[in-house]
């Protein structure tokens, strides 16, 4: 009797109960402490539950798992990874002057001037934020024990030490944590990275330097110009494209092109073949840019991403494969750490599906806040909005709510976001979820979507995102092409067709508060044009802002609502 005439009507429940087990292992982690989640597409929350405590972890255990889980978000975690710059040379190198003959060299050769001095100058330019504890305390939205020590580093900057070697790299909220009124918010999308640019400039000097050379100008030890050969080897297998404009991210070109460097295994093997004569990609040229979504989000949805193309699968595991094939790393040793490391993946789940999402109030006296404005907007948000964005229930329609402060009045009791996340398309920029169908097969080939119940399946649309926290959330959709509310509600030809993505520092000048984005027009700050880089166009492709006018106006154009209701619809979803 041959193993396969054993799987008979009456024995395949339990082989299909073997295999789901299998399955789950690998789909959820479980472990001691941690519940199951169900990360498939069947997913349905409880309608106003949201998984803030995505794994029913006790009070204690809950706390103690996002403290740990911020560390990982902090500092990047995974320690095999492709790509680590050596940070004793290398900050040495760069705070040598103009004329050290390896720089002078490199930079002509590779006609990029490296526009930074010294490694504190990398990190400006990259974008990364200052992070202060103390700033950060005085904030109601963050709960929970804070990260232990930051040695004055700005968010993001990650150290790991491989044979005493000690190698710089970027964690999760160095795309993941945005600037608001000089504050610096975790889980808002960075809206100054030059992450992308960050590797394309490597690419184009990395290659100039071998190894032995660096070893003598710099100075570096052999164990690091072990690491700097190492990063420049896999630099090799690292593809991408410079984002069209500061502030949105070209992820999905960044691992499509890298993979198409590889071979197309399971594995994604390592070719010299393909290194050099890469796989020709259509998102070498299609636009896909988008900006990452707000982490105080991902507790009221089932599928993820601005497409709610990854629809089955912990998207925090999607998110080390992608940012790993971007870093040149080889698969076989991502899949083994994440087998080793279900812990750092568990409480770094937990921590990004815990976070709040900030109030208005935090930043601006609640004296700012127009209740009976507030009230009206509401009725209209109910009426054209909440079917799609889900119902915001605000403390002041709360009878029983007595004794709170003026900020609690405003703030929102419970929300009823869809349960099963949506997919719609309202005619917004298209390229985006087009581009996901170039992309997709790459990923689902992999052994490591496979084993981690990942899918990703092309969509025409986007989510129509939960909508806390959004005052701070500007320049909104998935392609930040709308600078703030007041352009959300005109007409699609009336939208600003230019505007630029300044720094947010002064309240008075870098913020328009009552069409609760950037200032547009005549509004700009006038050294804010200084800085090309943050121009934004709404002319280039994939950058149009067009769509998502039905609920504003009608067929004919003509608006639905006055000016005096809008504003008041502004002064709601400035509560949210
Ligand atoms: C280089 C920048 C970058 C880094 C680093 C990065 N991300 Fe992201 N992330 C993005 C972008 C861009 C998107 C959105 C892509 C899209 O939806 O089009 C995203 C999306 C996500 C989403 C899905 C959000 C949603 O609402 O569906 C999660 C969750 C996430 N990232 C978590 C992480 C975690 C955890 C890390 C660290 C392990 C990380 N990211 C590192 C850029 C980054
Ligand atoms: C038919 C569904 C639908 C309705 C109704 C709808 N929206 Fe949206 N909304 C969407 C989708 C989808 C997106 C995402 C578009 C994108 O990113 O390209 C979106 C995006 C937004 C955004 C940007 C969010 C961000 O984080 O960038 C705002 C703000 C918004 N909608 C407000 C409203 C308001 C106010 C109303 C009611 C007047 C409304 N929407 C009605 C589907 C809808």
């Amino acid at each position: 009797m041959n193993a396969l005439s054993l799987v008979n009507i009456t024995h395949r429940p339990i082989i299909l109960g073997v295999v789901l087990s299998f399955l789950s292992y690998f789909c959820s982690f479980p472990s001691y402490g941690f519940h199951e989640v169900d990360w498939s597409q069947d997913a349905e929350l409880t309608l106003g539950s949201p998984r803030e405590n995505i794994y029913n972890l006790s009070d204690s255990d809950f706390l103690h798992a996002i403290e740990d889980g911020r560390e990982h978000a902090f500092r990047w975690p995974v320690d095999v990874t492709g790509l680590l710059i050596p940070y004793r040379p290398f900050s040495q190198f760069l705070n040598e002057d103009y004329n050290n003959p390896l720089r002078r060299w490199a930079s002509r050769l590779s006609k990029t001037i490296v526009p930074f001095r010294n490694s504190r100058g990398l990190f400006d330019w990259m974008g990364l934020l200052p992070y202060s504890k103390e700033l950060d305390d005085k904030l109601s939205f963050l709960q929970g024990p804070l990260v232990k020590h930051y040695k004055g580093n700005p968010s993001g900057v990650s150290f790991i030490k491989r044979k005493g070697a000690l190698g710089l790299t970027f964690g999760c909220v160095s795309c993941h944590s945005g600037q608001f009124l000089g504050r610096t918010i975790v889980g808002l999308n960075n809206k100054r990275s030059r992450a992308n640019q960050f590797f394309m400039m490597a690419k184009k000097v990395v290659p100039l330097v071998n190894s032995s050379f660096f070893k003598m100008t710099t100075k570096a030890d052999e164990e690091e110009r072990k690491m700097y050969f190492l990063a420049r080897e896999n630099l090799r297998a690292v593809g991408g494209v410079t984002p069209e404009v500061l502030g949105l991210d070209t992820s999905l070109a960044h691992v499509a092109l890298s993979l198409a460097r590889r071979n197309e295994d399971s594995l994604a093997t390592r070719s010299s073949h393909f290194e050099k004569y890469p796989r020709k990609h259509p998102l070498e040229s299609f636009p896909s840019s988008s900006r990452p979504m707000p982490w105080w989000n991902l507790k009221y949805k089932t599928r993820w991403l601005s497409d709610g193309s990854l629809v089955s699968g912990n998207p925090i595991l999607t998110n080390f494969l992608w940012n790993e094939i971007g870093r040149g790393t080889d698969l076989k040793e991502l899949e083994d750490w994440t087998e080793a490391n279900k812990d750092v993946v568990q409480n770094l789940t937990a921590y990004v599906f815990s976070l709040k999402a900030p109030h208005w109030t935090d930043f601006f006296s609640v004296k700012t806040l127009n209740l009976s404005k507030a009230k009206k907007g509401e009725k209209i948000f109910k009426k054209s909005c909440q079917g799609c964005h889900g119902r915001y229930e605000k403390n002041w329609s709360d009878l029983s709510f007595s004794g709170g402060s003026r900020e609690e009045l405003f703030k929102t009791k419970a929300v009823y976001y869809p349960k099963k996340t949506r997919v719609i398309d309202v005619g917004t920029d298209e390229k985006r979820w087009q581009a996901m169908k170039y992309l997709a097969p790459d990923i689902m080939r992999l052994g490591f979507s496979k084993r981690t119940g990942s899918i990703l399946r092309p969509q025409r649309g986007y989510v129509p995102p939960p909508l806390e926290g959004l005052f701070l959330r500007y320049p909104y959709f998935h392609n930040n092409s709308i600078p703030n509310l007041c352009a959300l509600m005109e007409r699609e030809d009336k939208r600003p067709k230019f505007f630029i993505q300044g720094p947010s520092l002064n309240e008075e000048t870098d913020y328009d508060k009552d069409c609760v984005g950037y200032p547009v027009g005549n509004k700009i700050p006038p050294d804010w044009y200084q800085d090309k880089e943050a121009f934004y166009s709404t002319k280039r492709p994939g950058l149009s802002s067009k769509g998502h006018t039905k609920v504003f106006y009608t067929r004919e154009g003509n608006s639905k609502f006055s000016e005096e209701e809008k504003s008041d619809l502004r002064e709601f979803l400035k509560t949210l």
